[in-house]
């Protein structure tokens, strides 16, 4: 039997139902639907509204609850649940912790990762590595965010960005070689100024003085930031191909972090890629941090064969950002 490589084997979705278009923003702010969609390559985001009064688990566990289905999965099987997340229910208590008693995973523990944008490659390495380790049969990694509940909606530069969403990819041995097979994965902590939420943390405690000054909204330098992840997110991709011998004709899909769509254009030109080659939903959802790459599994996943070649790229706050490849395992049943 050949070395044991973490592949995943369902994958599930959720977005919620209100759609925010880039009309609507037009009645809110100063911007207009031309603006965001040549900038941005955004057209429309899902919220999930203040009034239903549910926060990130609610989606992620909506996600999982559509991957279960999938699979015909019984929850107690899994060993481990990791939310990948910028925004958790509550600052202490663990939202995995949560997500997991309510789908059931009772013979799991449970805990999250927060590494902005990139939370969930970096959680692709982690649920990989306690694969491999052997102890752990079958590992379930969510990305979910609810980034409205942390966005300023007079704020131009940042509420036509963000939406809300979830998604969620199991993690199981594989002996055929099939899964991830290497990683790059990078920080810098010289991003810290310029994209944050810069309250409600050990630094700056809440008071009143933070909530009238907005300090509980994510703030954006986004030129400075744009720059960083064009160098650093085509950067990653074309190291992890070139380090695995692979040509832009051995790689069936790029799937890259949807921050922005001159963004992923930017990298797929880098490593000389077709667009019919590269996912992309952000027209649909925005940003929804955690949530991209594996909402564009979701959605991309009836195209998916066994053994394709996927490298997955992001970049996000921190700065954290790098590059995987992983061969796919599964042909979706009909
Ligand atoms: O996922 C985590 C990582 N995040 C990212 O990767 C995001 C990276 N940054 C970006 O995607 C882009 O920087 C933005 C989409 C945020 C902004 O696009 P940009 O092309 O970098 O615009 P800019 O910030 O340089 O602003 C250009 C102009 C400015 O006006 P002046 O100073 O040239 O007169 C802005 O005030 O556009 C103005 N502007 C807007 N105009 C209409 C900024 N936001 C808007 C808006 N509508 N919503």
């Amino acid at each position: 039997m050949g070395k044991i490589t973490a592949a995943i084997t369902a994958v599930g979705g959720y977005v919620p139902k209100y759609v925010l278009t880039n009309k609507m923003l037009e009645e809110m702010v100063e911007t207009n639907d031309e603006w965001i969609t040549t900038r941005t390559g955004i057209r429309e985001r899902r919220i999930l509204k203040p009034e239903e009064g549910e926060g990130s688990s609610y989606l992620a566990i909506k996600a999982v609850e559509n991957l279960l289905e999938k699979k015909q999965l019984d929850p107690t099987e899994i060993d481990m649940v990791i939310v990948a997340t910028a925004t958790p229910d509550t600052l202490v208590a663990s939202t995995a912790a949560f997500v997991a008693s309510k789908i059931g995973a009772t013979n799991a523990f449970a805990y999250d990762l927060l590494a902005a944008c990139s939370s969930f490659l970096y959680g692709m390495s982690t649920a990989a590595a306690h694969i491999a380790s052997g102890h752990y049969k079958k590992v379930l990694l969510i990305g979910a965010d609810k980034m409205s509940s942390i966005i300023d909606y007079t704020d131009r530069t940042t509420c036509i960005i963000f939406g809300d969403g979830a998604g969620a990819a199991l993690f199981e041995p594989n002996d055929e070689g099939l899964g991830l097979q290497d990683q790059y994965l990078r920080s810098d902590g010289v991003g810290r100024t310029f994209l944050s939420m810069d309250a409600g943390g050990s630094l700056m405690p809440a008071s009143e003085e933070t909530v009238k000054n907005g300090k509980h909204y994510i703030y954006q330098d986004g030129r400075t930031v744009f720059k960083f992840a064009v160098s650093n997110m085509a950067d990653a991709a074309e190291r992890i191909m070139e380090r695995n011998d692979l040509t832009h004709d051995d790689v069936n899909w790029l799937v890259p972090h949807q921050a922005n769509k001159r963004i992923i254009d930017a990298t797929a030109k880098r490593v000389n890629l077709d667009h019919s080659k590269v996912m992309m939903n952000i027209q649909h959802y925005g940003n929804t941090t955690s949530a991209t790459l594996p909402l564009l599994l979701a959605d991309y996943e009836k195209k998916l064969k066994k053994g394709d070649n996927l490298v997955f790229a992001a970049f996000g706050g921190g700065f954290t950002w790098g590059a995987i490849y992983l061969r796919w395992a599964y042909n979706q049943q009909a």
